[in-house]
């Protein structure tokens, strides 16, 4: 794993960002696996920035998010679609039609599941997948288990996932006990991975990832077996 430490927030996410516009300029039609969280917000905001300065277009760039809430609404402000559409694709030129985010409105989710994986399987792969770290060191929503699952699929989150994402809703109770997430095969189609991770609350995850043992119960540990991954992150992670 190649670790990126920057002195803060700021230049994380424009570490990522530059990563990103490289990727992107090599290759134009590029597929991006993107995540929502708060880590990377700031990369958005910089990728934003640079495409008003005329420095990077995703004009026929592919994205597809690694999860989605379920059940929710893509109208609903903490949904992962909401978040996308206002942080990112509403402000550069991506189509629209060209974004996925697995759908948090499906009758069927299992069969949602199976739809979205298959899209990633029809795209030939993520070319740069972008990944936080949840607290408790899940990958996308692949919780801690016994067990992990390499497809798209229904999840159920754990009480720590849920409490840790409290925040944005009016209160833990309103937080969707499901969600749809790429597994941890889909994830490791890309051909290249950047994991964010910034504050302290994240030390835990990140100093159990970069132990290099590996523990289903600690779904980000398992990425030691991709070849290309990047952790870029805060000095403050690795105190
Ligand atoms: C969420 C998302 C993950 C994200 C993680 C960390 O639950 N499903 O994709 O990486 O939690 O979020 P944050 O960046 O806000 O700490």
């Amino acid at each position: 794993m190649n670790i990126v430490v920057c002195k803060d927030y700021e230049e994380m996410s424009l570490r990522a960002a530059h990563m990103v516009a490289a990727q992107v300029k090599e290759k134009p039609n590029s597929v991006l696996g993107l995540a929502t969280g708060s880590t990377p917000e700031g990369l958005y905001a910089d990728l934003i920035e640079m495409y008003k300065k005329g420095e990077v277009s995703f004009k026929n760039v592919t994205s597809v998010n690694l999860d989605e809430y379920y059940p929710i609404a893509p109208t609903n402000d903490q949904s992962y679609r909401y978040f996308m559409n206002t942080k990112f694709f509403d402000h550069v030129d991506i189509d629209k039609a060209n974004t996925n985010v697995p759908d948090g409105t499906a009758a069927d989710p299992v069969a949602e599941s199976k739809r979205y994986e298959q899209l990633v399987t029809d795209l030939g792969g993520i070319d740069l997948q972008i990944l936080g770290i949840g607290r408790n060191g899940h990958i996308g929503f692949n919780e801690p288990d016994t067990k992990l699952m390499l497809d798209t699929h229904v999840t159920a989150l754990t009480e720590s996932t849920i409490e840790a994402n409290a925040r944005f809703f009016a209160s833990a109770n309103d937080v969707p006990r499901k969600a749809l997430t790429m597994g941890m095969g889909s994830i490791f189609k890309a051909r290249k991975i950047i994991v964010m991770a910034s504050g302290s609350s994240k030390k835990g995850a990140v100093s159990a990832m970069l132990e290099r043992s590996v523990d289903t119960n600690f779904p980000a540990t398992m990425l030691n077996f991709h070849p290309d991954v990047t952790l870029i992150c805060t000095a403050d992670v690795l105190d």
